[in-house]
C-alpha cells in the first residue's frame, strides 16, 4: 500500500503520460500533413513509448494494492510552424516531464516510500534519453536551416527508428 498522497501523484503522472502520447500523436498527424514520413514514424514511436510509461505506472499502482483512477486528458495542440517548431516543443515537453518525475522522486523520499523511489528510478534514467533524443534532432534541424535535401536525409534516418518494449531494453 502506498500513501494517499503518493497514489494521487502517481495517478496524475498516468494522466500526464497519456497526455504525452496524445500530444505526440497530434504531432505525428501534423508531420504526416507535411509528407515527412520519417519524422511521423519517430513521433509514432514516441507515442508508443508514452503508452508504455502510462501502463508501467498503472501496473505499479495496482501492484501496491492501490487504486488507479483515470481522469480527463487535455486536448493537445494541433498546429506547429515547422518540423523544428515540433521538435523544440517535444524537447520542452520532455524537460517538463523530467521535472515532474523529479517531483515524484522527491515525494517518495519525503514519504520514506523506498519501493516507489526505486520504481521511479527507471523513469529518471528514461528521461535522460527522452531529452537527449529530442535535443539531437533539434540541433540537426538548426544546423541544416532551410536545406530541403538535408531535411530529406534526416527524415530518412528518423524513418529507421523502431519501437523497443521496455522489457527488451538493455
Ligand atoms: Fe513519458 Fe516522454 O516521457
Amino acid at each position: 500500500m502506498i500513501s494517499q498522497k503518493m497514489q494521487d501523484a502517481l495517478n496524475n503522472q498516468i494522466n500526464a503520460e497519456l497526455y504525452s502520447a496524445y500530444l505526440y500523436l497530434s504531432m505525428e498527424a501534423y508531420l504526416k500533413s507535411l509528407n515527412l514520413a520519417g519524422f511521423a514514424n519517430w513521433m509514432r514511436i514516441q507515442t508508443q513509448e508514452e503508452l508504455t510509461h502510462a501502463t508501467k505506472l498503472y501496473d505499479f499502482v495496482n501492484e501496491r494494492d492501490s487504486r488507479v483512477t483515470l481522469t480527463q486528458i487535455q486536448g493537445p495542440p494541433t498546429e506547429w510552424k515547422s518540423p523544428l517548431d515540433v521538435l523544440e516543443a517535444t524537447y520542452k515537453h520532455e524537460q517538463m516531464v523530467t521535472s515532474r518525475i523529479n517531483d515524484l522522486v522527491n515525494l517518495a523520499i519525503e514519504e520514506k516510500d523506498h519501493a516507489s523511489n526505486t520504481f521511479l528510478q527507471w523513469f529518471v534514467n528514461e528521461q535522460v534519453e527522452e531529452e537527449s533524443s529530442a535535443l539531437d534532432i533539434v540541433q540537426k534541424l538548426k544546423l541544416i536551416k532551410d536545406d530541403a535535401s538535408a531535411l530529406f536525409l534526416i527524415d530518412r534516418e528518423l524513418g529507421l527508428r523502431v519501437f523497443t518494449p521496455p522489457a527488451e531494453e538493455k
